[in-house]
């Protein structure tokens, strides 16, 4: 039910001045979850400070006071704690929005108008502040989304004027924070072709450190807007303030950590205004995206947990849903197949008793055939050499093996060598008077061009129109974009500059028209591997492609780190050729997301066909416990010759844990200790069942023994990892 809070001042305290002995009325404007608040302040000036960002305190009235137990004595300093800075009048600091108003003046001033506080449902409080500019009409307001139960916070802005002409916008940040603490610890994550989520953690020192993307589509190639931010000490998984998220946006990001003489941090993220200068016409609203956290006293399990459980919830498309196990024939065939090797394909699926089979690239393409990288982007047609019946008929021969079907397509790409390219030049992103430059021999259409939207759009939709049963699809992006120009903006006289945020909304519409006529079918995003990943295109998508690396030993140590934003359920994970790991192994790892394999099953022994078949039977046994379930990272593979990992079922009764050897020296040390557990019940008692046991190998462990949560979590149990057994899976089931 959505109950409305009129009020508009949360708390207007008066309290007597200690200087002059009069009463002085005060805006105090806390944004609070269940443990964290962030207490903003209106100043004499009308300027919105942050004053607090930390724990909750009982007594509400006393975050009016909070501002008086610091003492910045530099008078310049105190300004640093603006909660959205602007340029060009009294701020020498970093800004969250820089612009050139119409008549050529390049200052901003904002001062506190109004706020209002909006009870969505009893877990979710929307803040909006409203913040004008005293001399020109210039307006930003700024939202503070809060799920109060999951401690998740989501910042954006939006910036409108009423000026005459357009608003030249040099920066539009959307959300600028400010921390009063004594150190800063910030992980962030770079990347790579099959290089994706690499941790990199680093003390922040005073100046600027800076994270940001310029590459359009794909945008997540190098860097990503992931972050995690530790208070005071590294970065720790049971101790210590962490705030952990990702600028939820497609393209070109900026995240900016700036120290301030007093070690004060100033955090602002958004949009990377590189080359993005953006013309705001009156009365129009630029809407910046969000920028989402979890905060915790507690380290970065809680924190991730909480926004595991945040975006099953709020953000993934059907998060709390079902997911289909599969096979792909990506890596088993790459271009090379006709529709008699599919079907042949098929049977392997319905052996290995996956639900679905996705047919991975090459299927289009006639007068330039997708036969490699280097045609047929854009011709979303049949090959008719390849499949002369066409996908209707394997959808109909995979569903005589009782497999359903799915279809990769990479809808906002062009190939130079395709009909489209010849027909529509003008829909290709491309300088007129440049060279072409390609990456992966392909150049990116331009979705700021309604048409283009909409030739994405139909390419969707005729595919479900022609195969209403089609039940997947794999939406891939493997280029960058290059030589960035659209004939379209120039045409309708907008800027350039306009480019790269058209292009992510225009996606964003499409995504949008799509969802809302196919409401159910899961979706995949993939980017050349993990070149995207981010909360606002999850919207749309079932789960995202991590990496084309699948090796499992690289995959431990990526599954975990994506693991501190994403949950399982959401996160694609593979059984392939890569490797020198055993198929169990290879399962195992896989088994701690959503499972699928890209293998040719006819290549399987009799025993690995028997051995995937019972891995995916055990899989299907816990998989509701790693996609719904609570994840604790238990043993880091980063700092430890192993890893371990645990989820547990919302109600305790039920958990699946992972051990491997991520380093094979010091092999006496694998099970010298037990591992200890988390995320049990101490009281309740648990029964401990090792599963995938690979043919003939044997563990230490006392099978079927019973332990209480007490015990697993104080002791541990050692789990029989050894120099042969590298991969140990348990269920732990409590006993009743
Ligand atoms: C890149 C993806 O990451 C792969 O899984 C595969 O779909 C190829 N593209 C196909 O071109």
């Amino acid at each position: 039910m959505i109950a409305k809070n009129l009020s508009l001042m949360f708390i207007i305290l008066c309290f007597l001045s200690n200087t002059s002995n009069v009463f002085a009325q005060e805006t105090v404007i806390p944004i609070q979850s269940q443990s964290h608040v962030i207490v903003l302040k209106v100043d004499g000036e009308k300027r919105l400070r942050t004053v607090y960002f930390g724990e909750v305190l009982n007594d509400k009235k006393e975050y009016a006071i909070i501002d008086k137990s610091y003492q910045f004595k530099d008078r310049h300093v105190g300004i640093s704690n603006s909660a959205y800075t602007p340029s060009g009048t009294w701020n020498y600091l970093e800004p969250a929005i820089d612009l050139v108003h119409t008549d050529g003046n390049i200052s901003l001033e904002l001062q506190y108008v109004k706020h209002d506080v909006e009870n969505i449902d009893e877990n979710v409080q929307l803040t909006s502040i409203v913040l004008k500019d005293p001399v020109y009409p210039v307006q930003v307001t700024l939202f503070y989304k809060v799920f109060i139960k999951e401690n998740v916070f989501e910042q954006w802005s939006e910036i409108k004027h009423n000026e005459k002409g357009l608003l030249k916008l040099n920066k539009y940040a959307s959300a600028n924070l400010f921390f009063t603490d004594r150190d800063y610890y910030l992980t962030t994550f770079n990347s790579g072709w099959a290089k994706e989520m690499r941790a990199d953690e680093s003390k922040l020192i005073r100046g600027i450190r800076s994270v940001d993307s310029k590459l359009g589509a794909r945008a997540m190639l190098l860097q990503s807007p992931n972050f995690i931010l530790s208070f005071n000490q590294p970065a720790a998984e049971n101790s210590g303030s962490v705030i952990l998220g990702q600028l939820a946006w497609s393209g070109n990001f900026k995240l900016e950590y700036e120290l301030d003489g007093y070690k004060n941090l100033r955090f602002l993220a958004g949009i990377n205004n590189h080359a993005s200068e953006y013309h705001l016409p009156a009365n129009e609203v630029l809407k910046t995206p969000s920028l989402l956290y979890a905060v915790s006293n507690n380290g970065t399990g809680e924190a991730s947990r909480n926004l595991h459980s945040w975006a099953r919830k709020y953000r993934v498309f059907d998060g709390e849903g079902e997911r289909l196990t599969l096979l792909n024939n990506w890596e088993a065939t790459y271009f090379d197949f006709d529709q008699e090797k599919l079907v042949d394909l098929f049977k392997g699926a319905k052996k290995l008793g996956v639900d679905l089979f996705l047919l991975d690239d090459g299927w289009f393409g006639n007068k330039h055939p997708r036969n490699s990288d280097n045609a047929g982007l854009g011709d979303w047609k049949e090959n008719k050499k390849k499949l002369p019946d066409g996908i209707g008929y394997l959808v109909k021969e995979a569903k005589k093996e009782s497999v359903k079907f799915g279809i990769w397509i990479e809808p906002e790409m062009v190939n130079p060598k395709s009909e489209l390219y010849e027909k529509h030049p003008d829909w290709v992103i491309r300088q007129p008077v440049r060279p072409e430059i390609y990456f992966r021999n392909q150049l990116v259409l331009d979705l700021s061009n309604p048409k283009v939207q909409d030739y994405v759009y139909n390419i969707v939709d005729h595919l479900f129109v022609e195969n209403p049963e089609l039940a997947f699809i794999k939406w891939d992006c493997n280029a960058v974009i290059y030589n960035g120009h659209s004939a379209y903006l120039e045409k309708e006289g907008i800027a350039q500059s306009h480019l790269s945020v058209e292009y992510v909304k225009g996606l964003y519409k499409v995504l949008k028209k799509i969802r809302a006529k196919y409401e159910k079918v899961p979706m995949m995003l993939c980017s050349g591997g993990g070149g995207r990943g981010d909360y606002e295109a999850l919207k749309y998508f079932t789960e995202f492609w991590p990496s084309d690396n699948t090796d499992p030993l690289e995959r431990v140590f990526m599954q975990w780190n994506y693991s501190y934003i994403f949950p399982s359920i959401a996160t694609d994970c593979h059984v392939t050729n890569w490797g020198k790991q055993s198929l169990k192994y290879k399962i195992d790892v896989a088994s701690m997301g959503k499972l699928g394999f890209d293998i040719d099953v006819d290549e399987l022994s009799e025993k690995e066909l028997i051995f995937c078949q019972k891995a995916i039977q055990n899989y299907n046994s816990f998989k509701s416990t790693v996609w719904h379930g609570d994840l604790y990272r238990l043993i880091d593979p980063h700092t430890n010759n192993q890893a371990a990992l645990l989820y547990s079922s919302q109600d305790k009764s039920k958990a699946v844990f992972f051990n491997y050897v991520v380093d094979s020296r010091l092999k006496d040390y694998f099970n010298s200790h037990p591992v200890k557990m988390n995320g049990l019940v101490a009281t309740k008692k648990y029964r401990v069942k090792e599963i995938n046991q690979a043919n003939g190998s044997k563990t230490d462990l006392d099978n079927y023994k019973e332990y209480t949560g007490e015990f697993l979590m104080k002791v541990g149990i050692n789990t029989g990892l050894n120099a042969h057994n590298r991969s140990v899976v348990l269920l732990f089931e409590e006993v009743k």
